[in-house]
């Protein structure tokens, strides 16, 4: 059964911005741990951010998840997650069945570990897997083995009812016939939520800066859309269908954290780089954090400020972001929750030609995305949008 909001929703994203390396694919606001970090330093920086962010927005509203993403945050120590929760408790009235997730890293995980994150209230682990086979792993520059993977997802297995893996594929020489291979192997894991995500170059990372050199083979245009319709099918077959581009869950294990960036509720994120959507009075904001892990730590802990940008988005913009990533949901979005009328930001030609080709639906007030529209979303939403 799907989860029910309450009112005044609201979710936490903790951003933890270090690994043990650089993924050469990863654009994400991570950086190889360098120096030895002073955790005492850091931890009083986010409980100070914590307690700074709920000052502002904490008042009327109920947390429905808290997710420590990164980076990787399973670098960290139990203590230092349990303070964090500890803090967020006491600022916040957080719900009793709050989804409370943390990345994983396979590799730098022990079974004590997992046993930790359960034992201090985390309830849902994603396991950054990428790839059950060493091919795709060595390619994707990943320090872990399968095996470590597996022993990771087998200790999750063994205490979590809600964990979930992400795979990449699309990677350089990846083809077709290994990508159904190694689906095989992913449903005989009996998973009940899975991330599968077709390698996007970014233009900031190794991958960008060897595919302009011309140095990268990925497979061409064909290749990746078989993929992706092949993974529809067979996700379909073995019960764990898309609810968004690319999540897909047994039904009731979808990511209630993520559903909340979708359906545009609101959101705030702590860390270096977090990104927040919120509400305040009448007027959402988007804001986002210092980015460089040194200048966010220094400033709020030698000026007790944090640095931040924070821009009101006007209805407008605000509807235009919840179509964005409503329509990344199968579901799709209710048009009379939107904040202006629908033809005041659509290009209604172009509204009416993609539901006459059958990219997008509308069913009363429900708009969604068909398969073939999910498939060149970007594209769409670049035609649909004024
Ligand atoms: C916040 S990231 C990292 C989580 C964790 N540190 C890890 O690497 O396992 C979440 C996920 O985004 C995906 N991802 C990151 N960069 C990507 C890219 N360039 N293309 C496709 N997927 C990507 C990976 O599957 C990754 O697990
Ligand atoms: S993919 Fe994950 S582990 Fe690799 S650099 Fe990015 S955040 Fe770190």
């Amino acid at each position: 059964m799907s989860y029910t909001y309450p009112d005044n929703p609201i979710s936490i994203y903790i951003h933890w911005p270090f690994c043990t390396s650089k993924c050469p694919y990863c654009a994400f606001n991570s950086y190889p741990v360098t120096e030895v970090l002073d955790f005492e330093r850091w931890k009083l920086a986010y409980i100070a951010c914590i307690r700074h962010v709920a000052e502002r927005s904490a008042a009327g509203r109920t947390v429905t998840s808290i997710y420590f993403g990164g980076g990787t945050p399973s670098l960290l120590s139990y203590q230092f997650l349990e303070s964090l929760l500890s803090e967020i408790d006491k600022c916040w009235a957080v719900s009793k069945d709050c989804e409370i997730s943390i990345e994983m890293n396979p590799g730098y995980v022990t079974e004590a570990n997992v046993r930790d994150f359960k034992a201090i209230g985390i309830n849902r682990v994603s396991i950054g897997v990428q790839s059950l086979t060493s091919e795709g792993l060595r390619v994707l520059g990943r320090k872990h083995t399968v095996e470590n993977a597996l022993l990771t997802i087998k200790a999750c297995a063994a205490l979590f009812s809600n964990y979930s893996i992400d795979l990449i594929y699309a990677w350089p020489n990846h083809t077709l016939e290994s990508w159904k291979k190694e689906l095989v192997d992913v449903f005989a894991l009996n998973l009940s939520h899975i991330s599968f995500y077709q390698l996007v170059i970014e233009d900031d990372s190794t991958f960008g800066h060897m595919y302009s050199r011309g140095e990268l083979l990925l497979p061409d245009d064909d290749t990746c859309a078989n993929m992706f319709e092949y993974l529809q099918e067979a996700t379909d077959k073995a019960g764990i269908p898309a609810y968004e581009i690319s999540n897909h869950a047994v039904p009731g294990f979808e990511c209630r954290h993520n559903i909340s960036y979708w359906k545009y509720l609101d959101y705030v994120g702590i860390g270096p780089g977090a990104h927040s959507r919120i509400t305040l009075g009448q007027q959402k904001y988007a804001t986002v954090h210092e980015s460089n892990p040194k200048k966010w730590l220094n400033s709020i802990m030698d000026n007790q400020h944090i640095l931040e940008d924070m821009v009101p988005l006007s209805q407008d913009e605000q509807a235009k972001e919840a179509i964005l990533v409503g329509l990344r949901m199968v579901e799709g979005i209710d048009i009379r929750k939107l904040p202006l009328p629908l033809n005041q930001i659509i290009n209604l030609e172009a509204y009416e030609r993609l539901i006459k080709e059958n990219y997008l639906v509308v069913d009363g007030d429900i708009l969604t995305a068909t398969y073939k529209g999910r498939k060149r979303l970007n594209a769409l939403i670049a035609y649909l949008i004024r």
